[in-house]
């Protein structure tokens, strides 16, 4: 049986996919993986590992064998589920591994944006620091501020107690309970994001819920970038209707919109919540196991139905 991975993981995934006797193929790279080359490769495979950059749509389900898409995320928003489902492919995820990752990547960003903290490195970089000032680059003070999570999953709780040992008051908003978006929004002065993608989260952030917030909050997106509509926060940032942002993720990956690159009060990073050494590689322990229990039938440990991603 033969099975894509389309980028290079950790080397335990691939050791793993080889002892179960699969012809492994990975893309190579540097880059995600073009789209024609998918469309080639996928051609008789049983199996594919694709990562949260690859498009999984009816033409590369139609492309391939497939039994199995494992997905190199916890995210499943890159997967047409309705698709794979009517086809009778199993589609797998990674939920679990990643959590305490992406909890603590969150608070870098919060730390970072509340703190100033890219600011700092800047000044004395540039070498414009002349000693200690009262008054410079002042930040927000996160014990006794508000954060207000939206999705109140793995990261988000786990987000929650880091932020409580900071002495940060938690309230959220969620499919399940909490806080109206509105009031939420209002209350917080920190908003940060943890839903999955879908079509009731695409712009759950726009200009109108931008500007329930205050002039001095921030919001951090470690989800996943299309949850905010990044030409209204570029315009509430400029404006000063909101006071900062931290952001892990983008509307157009890898574009980033241009409006954030020369904001001060602006922190970015490329997509690393789950970049630690432990996370990816079980990441792609967890993603070769629920790809080789498909092909071998046995249930995977990580299913994902399409009313429940
Ligand atoms: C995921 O798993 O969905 C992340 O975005 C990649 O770590």
């Amino acid at each position: 049986m033969k099975v894509l991975v389309t980028q290079v993981i950790d080397s335990v995934g691939l050791e793993a996919l080889k002892r179960a006797g699969l012809e492994v193929d990975v893309w190579p790279g540097p880059g995600p993986i073009p789209r024609d080359e998918l469309l080639r490769r996928v051609s008789g495979c049983d199996g594919l590992i694709p990562m949260p950059t690859d498009l999984i749509d009816d033409a590369v389900m139609d492309a391939g064998a497939l039994r199995v898409v494992a997905n190199h995320a916890v995210g499943v928003d890159n997967i047409d589920l309705a698709a794979a489902c009517d086809r009778g492919i199993v589609v797998t995820n990674t939920p679990g591994v990643l959590t305490d990752a992406t909890a603590d990547l969150t608070m870098a960003l919060m730390l970072a944006v509340a703190r100033r903290i890219v600011e700092g490195h800047d000044l004395i970089r540039g070498g414009e620091f002349y000693g200690w000032r009262p008054t410079m680059l002042r930040g927000m003070d996160l014990s006794g501020a508000t954060l207000g999570l939206i999705g109140k999953g793995r990261i988000g709780q786990a987000v929650a107690v880091r932020a409580q040992a900071f002495g940060m008051e938690v309230v959220h908003h969620s499919r399940s309970g909490g806080l109206s978006l509105e009031a939420l929004l209002q209350a917080a002065d920190v908003v940060s994001l943890h839903c999955p993608l879908t079509a009731e989260t695409r712009h759950l952030i726009d200009a109108a819920r931008l500007e329930q917030m205050g002039p001095h909050s921030i919001l951090i997106n470690t989800s996943r970038g299309p949850v905010v509509d990044e030409a209204a926060l570029v315009d509430a940032l400029q404006a000063g209707r909101i006071g900062g942002a931290g952001l892990d993720v983008y509307e157009e990956e890898p574009r980033v919109h241009p409006g954030l690159l020369s904001l001060p009060n602006v922190v970015l990073l490329p997509h690393l919540g789950s970049a630690t050494r432990g996370a990816r590689r079980r990441m792609a322990e967890l993603a070769t196991e629920n790809l080789i229990a498909v092909l071998t039938q046995h249930p995977p440990s990580c299913p994902v139905l399409p009313e429940s991603p």
